[in-house]
């Protein structure tokens, strides 16, 4: 079991480790931003270079340093190795690049975004974007598509991280999306117009990183942190049934699936659940659900009391 130390701290991983996994045992401070890894998606990763982090020591064998960052990622970890992410000048430097590319084509439409308090990209710009943009050509441009009935890709808000491919062909029966074109020309495109419909496209919305691919049933209608998350689930026979219902007093603004402290979802959810179930019958409620990634809506202290008709598991 290979032992690494990443910004001062020790961690013990599993061999094959990666550096942002290992991190992720650590939790906190230690665990760089990933915008395009993520951990249930098989090829996911190294797309982005958030994530990247400087090898001060390659290992106990060999301790010279890497000489480049490293995509935290999609590096394994070797036994001594020593990392450093938030300690290191050059990758705070690096990052703050990395996100002003990113934000080279992002149009900063975060006050009528639906992405807006839950967007990885404004949570990183946050912390390492400059405050005016250097950029001066013309933004790319797209037209606002609808693929399928419950879907809208902004696609000027695309950073290409190619999750929402991975979730199609990984997650659903039939792909009918990815990217088309190369360099600044590349954009998420369905092939000849096609509609995204299938049982499980909906998480293509949950893992999008910023607010490209939006939920039609909820668009427009609050901010998200008016609204109040639950835990809830309910008796599905496509899907595990377990999802967050984002409440606007006693009606269901939205469902998606349960992300974690990293912001990812482990039981995904079909399209029934998400964009069908919008009444409290369908769900039983559990209680307030204590958002953990770093974010505005985490700051929410969800104390309100699950609606009185609804059956209850655990009454917060
Ligand atoms: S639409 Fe979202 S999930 Fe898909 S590639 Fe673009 S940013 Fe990533
Ligand atoms: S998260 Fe590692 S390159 Fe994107």
């Amino acid at each position: 079991m290979p032992i690494v130390i990443i910004d001062g701290k020790q961690v013990e991983v599993a061999a094959g480790t990666t550096i942002l996994n290992a991190a992720r045992e650590i939790g906190g401070e230690t665990v760089p931003p990933a915008m395009c890894y993520y951990s249930s998606l098989d090829g996911s990763g190294g797309k982005c270079r958030t994530c990247l982090v400087e090898v001060s020591k390659g290992s106990e064998k060999d301790p010279r340093p890497m000489p480049k960052l490293m995509a935290s990622c999609q590096t394994p970890v070797q036994d001594g190795m020593e990392i450093k992410n938030k300690t290191s000048e050059r990758v705070l430097d690096a990052r703050k690049g990395i996100v002003e590319m990113l934000l080279a084509n992002h149009p900063l439409d975060c006050p009528v975004c639906d992405q807006a308090g839950e967007c990885d990209l404004q949570n990183l710009s946050y912390e390492h974007g400059l405050a005016k943009s250097r950029y001066d050509f013309k933004r790319r441009e797209f037209e606002k598509i609808d693929i399928g009935p419950y879907i809208k890709l902004h696609m000027t808000r695309c950073i290409l991280c190619y999750r929402c491919v991975y979730t199609a062909d990984q997650l659903t029966e039939k792909r009918e999306h990815g990217i088309l074109k190369r360099g600044d020309a590349a954009e998420i495109s369905t092939f000849i117009e096609n509609a995204l419909d299938n049982d499980f496209i909906g998480n293509v919305i949950d893992v999008c990183p910023v607010g490209a691919l939006t939920d039609k049933t909820f668009r427009f209608k609050s901010r998200v942190w008016y609204t109040k998350p639950m835990d809830a689930h309910c008796d599905c026979k496509k899907c595990e049934g377990k999802a967050v219902l984002w409440m606007i007093g006693d009606e269901i603004a939205r469902v998606t699936g349960r992300k974690d402290v990293n912001g990812e979802v482990k039981d995904f959810i079909c399209n029934e659940c998400r964009f069908e179930k919008k009444e409290m019958k369908d769900w039983t409620v559990e209680g307030p659900r204590k958002i953990d990634k770093h974010s505005v809506i985490s700051q929410g202290h969800y104390t309100r009391e699950v609606p009185s008709h609804t059956p209850l598991l655990n009454k917060a």
